[in-house]
């Protein structure tokens, strides 16, 4: 979704915001564009120039509709000698994507430049108050809006910050912001509420902005993460930050431990393609220093003081978009046959505006990725307001369901740079693996069965590595057979089921074929209509307690001329006689098949959309992190 960057200090301006922007194109974006405040050296009595003097700074805007590659072309046909400046990638949410729409947006006056994530709720109101007022604007975005009201309070010798900050005040809705305005061209103010932005603290009288720190890591590991209701005033000598409400605030610097090769694609043609190999050794970090091989038992940390409330719990709720409801759905089967604790899972869109019933004993988790998903946070905070303990299992440190949720378990997956997301889904299975040992060596698990299910666990990372090995030349045979079809079948059954979701949305995400996931033996209640010869058929079927189920589906699947790819355990010959192709995965403990079986499907839609000619990493319409609803 939209990124923010923004620089002030004493190097160019443009390049640094160019290369964050760059970083930040795996968001998923239609749009990109700079504000920059030239520098105007004050001219002297005797017509000299001082150069290094600001007087009032003129604002360029350079954006276009298109990759962050197009404004570098402009930028580099119109030349600005700047040392302030904020850059954006747009996500469209009001107005479609073009020239006009893209970001920055100026005020009526010109002399203002904000750059927004989020949504404005009430801006159709504010835009006809100031349309009232003899405004008019040039786009359709209620980022214009904003920028308008931030005008109307610029005057009368206010300050940027206090502007700002009273436009703010009568806004409803989500963003983070930051403002550019020409007569104060030492200053950028920015803002937070719904959208996160991180701030970064040079060494050399250099400050830094960014939706997402993956924009600034380059530059300084050393951050300040705002949090709802604040905002900051960051200059050269330093950052000041305050509440919404005026109240000035002093906020730890943290440091972040990201290494900058993590998000580079390493020899890799895709990120995704990086993301799907790096899968042994993310699992492995899923797990570093949290088993207790001897006891049978798991101890994570972020969870240690909620240990009373976890086993007293009566009901779980995970909550979820995505591919990380597809791991949630996975952590339910998993929970409730080892645990026995009721689970429920939840898309997180529905149970926020739905009026869940939450009762004592009840502990909600938030899955996801980012740690910053619109819906999920929302979800939580309305659990969290009624009473649940909230918990988070989240992939970004330091992101916002992190912060705000009573605990939880980070899955140390590391930057996920593709928008279809890969082994943050293992991890995710992964943690989940060990909540469920967890939780049930507090209620009916053995030490002998916590032990086993650990031995397991920790075979895991081999088992990927070898399915990787093993599978990815057949899948990229397979895949240029099945690159022109118009429609996938995806069939699994038990903890399979949300496997061959996750295989479709997978497929569709990047490779624009409609796909379909199903429980199998729900097939005959409708899909089965459309099997026929062209009807390719991805059937996830390794020899658990449902196997010869799923055998008979394939056998329903084939008597109507579909083809049949099968998923299978190593070894397994009898389903080689029914299926057209059979990719092997090696045998594990059904609980953790989904972890193994996914594996051939994120290559077989990876190699689909490749052979297809589709952008996998930057997929049409699709953003990485969801942050309006
Ligand atoms: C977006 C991404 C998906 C992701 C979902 C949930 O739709 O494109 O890949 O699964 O958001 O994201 P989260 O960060 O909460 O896991």
């Amino acid at each position: 979704m939209c990124g923010i960057v923004g620089y002030i200090g004493n190097r160019e301006a443009s390049p640094i915001l160019l290369s964050g922007l760059k970083r930040l194109e795996y968001r998923g974006y239609d749009s990109a564009g700079l504000a920059l405040i030239e520098d105007f050296p004050a001219i002297a009595e005797n017509g000299q120039r001082h150069s290094g003097i600001h007087a009032v700074g003129r604002l360029v805007v350079e954006k276009c509709k298109g990759k962050v590659t197009d404004l570098e072309a402009m930028a580099a046909d119109h030349p600005h000698h700047a040392t302030i400046g904020i850059g954006h990638t747009r996500w469209a949410t009001h107005g479609a994507p073009s020239d006009v729409n893209s970001h920055p947006q100026t005020d009526e006056s010109g002399r203002i430049a904000i750059i927004h994530n989020g949504i404005i709720e009430n801006y159709s109101h504010i835009k006809d108050r100031l349309l009232a007022r003899g405004h008019t604007f040039k786009s359709e975005t209620d980022t214009e809006v904003l920028a308008h009201l931030i005008g109307e309070f610029y005057v009368d010798g206010r300050s940027l910050t206090e502007a700002v900050r009273l436009a703010l005040n009568e806004v409803v809705g989500a963003y983070g912001i930051a403002v550019l305005a020409a007569d104060a061209p030492e200053e950028i103010v920015c803002a937070r509420k719904g959208s996160p932005l991180v701030l970064g603290v040079g060494s050399d009288n250099e400050n830094f902005i960014a939706s997402d720190a993956a924009a600034i890591i380059a530059h300084t590991r050393q951050v300040i993460y705002l949090a709802d209701n604040e905002m900051a005033t960051v200059t050269r000598a330093g950052i000041k930050t305050r509440t919404i409400s005026n109240v000035e605030i002093t906020k730890p610097v943290e440091v972040i431990e990201m290494e900058l090769e993590a998000i580079e694609k390493g020899g890799y043609d895709h990120f995704m393609l990086k993301e799907i190999h790096e899968q042994p050794r993310t699992i492995t970090d899923a797990m570093r220093g949290r088993v207790v091989e001897e006891e049978g038992n798991i101890v994570l940390g972020g969870l240690q003081s909620h240990l009373d409330e976890l086993r007293q719990a009566k009901r779980l709720i995970l909550t979820a978009c995505g591919t990380s409801f597809h791991a949630a759905l996975i952590g339910k089967y998993m929970i409730e046959q080892y645990a026995r604790v009721p689970v429920e899972v939840e898309y997180a869109s529905e149970f926020r505006y739905r009026n869940p019933i939450i009762e004592e004993g009840d502990v909600m988790f938030g899955i996801s990725q980012s740690g910053e998903t619109a819906d999920t946070l929302a979800a939580m905070r309305e659990g969290k307001g009624k009473g649940a303990l909230a918990l988070g299992i989240v992939n970004v440190v330091g992101s916002t369901i992190a912060r705000e949720s009573n605990g939880g378990v980070y899955i140390h997956a590391g930057p996920e740079i593709g928008v279809a997301s890969t082994k943050a889904f293992t991890s995710q299975l992964t943690v989940l693996s060990l909540l469920t040992i967890m939780l049930g060596r507090m209620r009916h698990l053995s030490v002998v069965d916590g032990r086993a299910m650990i031995r397991k666990l920790l075979e895991i990372p081999e088992k990927v590595q070898r399915t990787l090995e093993s599978t990815e030349r057949q899948i990229r045979e397979l895949s240029d057979t099945f690159k022109n079809a118009s429609n996938f079948l995806y069939l699994g059954r038990g903890y399979n089921y949300p496997v061959a979701l996750e295989g479709a949305l997978k497929l569709k995400e990047i490779s624009y074929i409609h796909a379909e996931g199903y429980p199998a033996a729900e097939m005959k209640h409708g899909p089965i209509a459309l099997i026929d010869e062209n009807m390719p058929v991805v059937v996830v079927a390794p020899q658990d307690e449902v196997y010869e189920k799923v055998l008979s589906n394939i056998q329903e699947v084939r008597a109507r001329k579909g083809h049949v790819i099968a998923i299978a355990t190593e070894g397994d010959e009898q389903i080689g006689a029914l299926a057209e192709q059979v990719i092997y995965i090696p045998a594990t403990l059904s609980m953790l098949t989904p972890i193994l079986s996914v594996i051939p499907l994120q290559l077989l839609s990876y190699y689909i959309a490749t052979a297809r000619g589709c952008n996998v990493d930057q997929p049409r319409n699709l953003a990485k992190s969801v942050t309006v609803e």
